[in-house]
């Protein structure tokens, strides 16, 4: 039994037991499509056994890059989108004190960029690296994406005027194709350390590929405990008995969309959380949404989004239902103190934990909006650490792929990602793209 649970009893306003457990013979065939490829994109099922079959030799390589990394940089820029970003920033963010930026001393700093095309933000982040000893990892299976070719441009240019073009590449770490792809000649022709994405992992299930294991490496955390909790959730997941939590998860899901609910929002009560809502919407919204098909994946913090989304929420169209992750136990503890004055009037409190206070404001929360109509899964994980969040990577993986096979679309490809592509390149007058320039022109 794995340490994550699922727990379903409060979307029974609208959908019943029962009702969730007809779809069970669809899960278990949508497991099996998993593990026997008999699905559409089956070229993209190495994610399934990734936990246990990386080699050792993989994560001694990563970890000894990672070491390398930290002793010889001050701070490290991963360059990359999409799946080649976010499962990275989602676990350092959550493994992080939240003022790491702030605090002298407090590891290597991993930073961002190639995740967008803002020239300010880029502009600024040149600025920060001026004289500084950085490194970068680039990521990017295609090699070609231009948000984060454009990053690599600039950072990779400005790495060689600080350092020296010998210096400059023995801070430079790629992670890509292993033949194909500009990315992957550029590493042989410049002589960088290179990492492998496998031809079939994909980029929103890469994150415990050296896609995601190489930064949170950098920043000082345990990947050998995030792969040993994936693999535990792997070990469990290939089970299809009653308890299989993904498959739980995926059947309740599709009986609630089949039943009208078409909006999921993801629910944490933990700041660190935020990118782990990124990183989910991105697996689920890419993974599930084509064919004109697909739950809307969106994603709150509360209490703070209480403030903002929390009126739509208990009172708006009733197309939503929440899951909400809701973690046990903190790292630290601080308990509010006595005030004589009480002025505040929060005198009633006083001596509790701030964490007692925040799994009021969920329980209170959750009573609230099943009342107002919308249905709650309820995810418990017992702790933010490295072990628990391999786990609840996993899990979601699986039951994306497991909930994208019982919609009856790919879950693996993303063909409505080329539009915009194909949109900017016209626009860019980008060689090749003649006709579409033409095109394009004319509707302006
Ligand atoms: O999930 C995906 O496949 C995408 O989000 C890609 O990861 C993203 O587009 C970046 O692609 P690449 O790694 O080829 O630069």
């Amino acid at each position: 039994m794995n340490a994550i649970q699922v727990i379903t009893k409060d979307v029974a306003p609208v959908v019943s037991a029962d009702a969730v457990e007809a779809l069970r013979p669809e899960a278990e065939k949508a497991l099996s499509m998993l593990y026997d490829g008999s699905g559409a994109g089956n070229d993209f099922l190495g994610w399934v056994k990734l936990p246990s079959e990386t080699p050792q030799t993989l994560i001694d390589d990563i970890n000894a890059t990672a070491q390398s990394l930290r002793e010889n940089c001050e701070v490290i820029v991963a360059i990359g989108i999409g799946g080649s970003y976010l499962g990275a920033k989602a676990v350092i963010e959550a493994l992080s004190n939240s003022f790491a930026p702030y605090i002298h001393g407090e590891g290597t700093p991993v930073l961002f960029a190639g995740q967008n095309i803002g020239e300010d933000y880029l502009y600024e982040l040149s600025q920060y690296l001026k004289g500084k000893k950085f490194g970068i990892i680039v990521i990017s299976k295609s090699g070609t994406t231009t948000e984060p070719a454009i990053a690599f441009r600039l950072l990779k240019e400005q790495l060689e005027n600080q350092l020296g073009k010998a210096e400059a590449s023995k801070r430079i770490v790629a992670i890509t194709d292993a033949k194909r792809g500009a990315l992957r000649q550029l590493a042989t022709e410049e002589g960088y350390k290179t990492f492998v994405i496998a031809d079939n992992v994909g980029g929103r299930f890469s994150v415990l590929t050296p896609v995601g294991l190489l930064p949170i490496a950098v920043a000082g955390y345990d990947i050998q405990k995030l792969i040993d909790g994936a693999r535990s959730m792997e070990l469990a997941v290939a089970n299809p008995s009653q308890d299989n939590v993904a498959m739980t998860y995926a059947m309740t899901r599709n009986a609630l969309y089949r039943a009208g609910k078409k909006i999921e929002i993801l629910v944490n009560y933990n700041p660190k959380l935020h990118f782990v809502g990124e990183w989910w919407k991105q697996l689920y919204g890419e993974s599930e949404g084509k064919d004109h098909k697909g739950i809307f994946p969106a994603a709150v913090d509360n209490s703070t989004d209480l403030h903002s989304m929390g009126q739509w929420i208990q009172d708006g169209e009733r197309s939503i239902f929440e899951t909400v992750i809701s973690v046990q136990s903190t790292v630290n503890t601080l308990e509010i103190p006595s005030d004589e004055a009480n002025l505040d009037g929060l005198n009633y409190i006083a001596g509790k934990r701030v964490d007692q206070v925040n799994k009021m404001a969920e329980l209170g929360t959750r009573i609230a909006h099943v009342d107002g109509g919308v249905p709650n899964i309820l995810v418990t994980v017992p702790a933010i650490n490295e072990h628990y969040l391999g786990e609840l990577l996993y899990f979601f993986e699986a039951a994306c792929g497991i909930s994208g096979y019982m919609l009856g679309v790919n879950p693996f490809n993303q063909p409505g990602v080329e539009d915009y592509k194909r949109n900017m390149f016209a626009l860019l007058a980008k060689p090749g793209y003649e006709k579409e320039t033409e095109a394009i022109r004319a509707r302006m």
